[in-house]
């Protein structure tokens, strides 16, 4: 269970403003509750990952309230910069969320960095006692229990030490998988991702063996697919596991999403083990992505690829973006389609009002999405939330969708096919069909196969060692023989 940052903060980001990194917002709770949650967690077979943030703090944190005054020994832990020579922005670093990432300081005569909002200041890392101080807030919460986190903006840590202009981007190419505005015109070669970074998150390894079972997530933004598989470390002694955002940046495209399996799982390092995710409080909703339809097959492939699947909360019942009237994004208000508060909203447990999120005539912060709740969903076998669930029980009894290999299939365009196997024990196949005609595909080995979830009902079926399957369909077939034997 992955929290988004529940500590301290003027909320100008949602929490990942930080201005106390070693306690919890008071509209959380206090550390007492946050103690109860890990340990009534614990007991229902849960661990709790946390979100953490190296890259920035609040502009209220005390570490740059008092490194905003010159002299003081706090003004190295963030990037301070006299004014290039015309008087504007020491370079042409802009921010993710609009504008410079510089803003003037009238008080102290400096520009200050940001990558985000100004009011969100980058620490420097190159600055020793940074480094040991956000190593000692990872392990303040490693000690009360928690059994990992998620490093936030891994790669922006990097810049680099001269602070060089970005170079052009070329013509057409996104920084990421989709349109970001201004940001675009930049190839991001030097306000992240500098290979220095590396010796910090071995450093952060280190910490993380101490503790029994501890991991790290990472959320690594990276286009390049071998840069990025470089934050598995040389020796596996980095972030163990890199978020691959491949199912969520192909879209409703079945070809983009086999190709960048195929590239993800090829870049990883041998023993590497990968973490897909298809959704996340940055991008819109699956659902709204990709279509319901297309959304099943994109869990389907989720939830047996070979790796750890992140399932961000509300995407297991199809929840599509909620209509939100009042923009409170930052990056919203920069660009109403960048805006991540439709992706927001709150989990619908139950019909009736709070919805069993909240009591009812308390009004959360965004509104509810349009879905049929768990309580409706988990009563119906047609519904997203059944799909989800036979899917995860089918995981937790077959051993080789855990951790038997992976075989890509051969299939036409339009469709992704894979089977998992523990040699001489079971195996399952996956079959996506993205095209809206039915595909016929071999199975392997001419055994007898069973069909153990369907993205829905259609023509699908199997016939000897063939399967067919519906358009924008998918099925996950299992050996009966082997069934027997687990
Ligand atoms: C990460 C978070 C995002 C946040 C940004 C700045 O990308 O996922 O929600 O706005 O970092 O901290």
């Amino acid at each position: 269970m992955l929290l988004s940052p529940v500590y301290p903060s003027p909320m100008h980001d949602f929490g990942y403003d930080v201005t106390d990194h070693t306690a919890i917002d008071p509209v959380y709770g206090t550390l007492a509750d946050f103690d109860r949650l890990v340990r009534r967690a614990d007991e229902l077979g849960l661990r709790v990952v946390l979100d953490f943030i190296p890259n920035h703090t609040s502009d209220r944190h005390s570490w740059f309230v008092r490194g905003r005054k010159l002299g003081d020994e706090y003004r190295d832990w963030y990037h301070w910069r006299d004014p290039a020579p015309d008087g504007g922005p020491p370079n042409n670093w802009v921010s993710a969320f609009g504008g410079p990432a510089w803003t003037w300081d009238e008080h102290s005569g400096q520009y200050y960095l940001h990558s985000f909002l100004p009011s969100m200041p980058d620490l420097n890392w190159r600055h020793p006692p940074v480094a040991a101080a956000m190593l000692d807030v990872a392990r303040f919460w490693l000690d009360r229990g928690v059994a990992g986190l998620r490093v936030d903006c891994a790669t922006s840590i990097g810049k680099d030490p001269l602070l060089r202009d970005n170079p052009p981007a070329e013509p057409g190419a996104l920084a990421q998988h989709r349109p970001l505005g201004e940001y675009d015109n930049q190839r991001h070669l030097h306000d992240a991702g500098h290979p220095d970074t590396h010796r910090h998150y071995r450093e952060l390894r280190r910490l993380l063996d101490h503790y029994p079972g501890a991991l790290s997530l990472g959320e690594v933004h990276e286009p390049d697919h071998q840069v990025w598989a470089g934050y598995y470390g040389q020796d596996l002694d980095e972030i163990h596991l890199p978020f691959a955002f491949g199912l969520l940046e192909a879209g409703a495209d079945l070809d983009a999403l086999r190709r960048a399996v195929l590239e993800t799982t090829q870049a990883i390092p041998a023993s590497g083990w990968p973490c897909w995710v298809a959704g996340s409080h940055d991008e819109r909703r699956l659902a709204s992505r990709v279509g319901s339809d297309r959304a099943r097959l994109v869990l389907l492939a989720l939830l047996t690829l070979r790796g750890t699947p992140v399932l961000y909360y509300g995407d297991e019942l199809g929840m599509p973006d909620a209509d939100v009237l009042e923009i409170l994004d930052p990056w919203g208000r920069y660009r109403p389609d960048l805006g991540r508060d439709p992706a927001r909203a709150p989990m619908r447990w139950q019909h009736g009002p709070g919805a069993g999120f909240t009591t009812g005539g308390v009004r959360p912060w965004l509104p509810f999405s349009e879905v049929e709740p768990v309580s409706a969903q988990a009563a119906d076998p047609a519904s997203t939330l059944h799909l989800v669930r036979t899917l995860a029980d089918a995981r937790a009894a077959a051993p080789e969708l855990r951790l038997g290999e992976q075989r890509f299939l051969d299939t036409e365009p339009g469709v992704l096919a894979y089977s998992r196997v523990l040699p001489g024990k079971a195996e399952s196949v996956v079959v996506i069909n993205g095209t809206a005609a039915p595909v016929v595909v071999g199975l392997p080995g001419g055994a007898e196969w069973t069909v153990v979830a369907r993205t829905r009902e259609s023509v699908s079926g199997i016939s000897g060692s063939y399967a067919t399957v519906g358009p924008v369909e998918g099925v996950l077939l299992r050996h009966r023989v082997d069934r027997m034997g687990e």
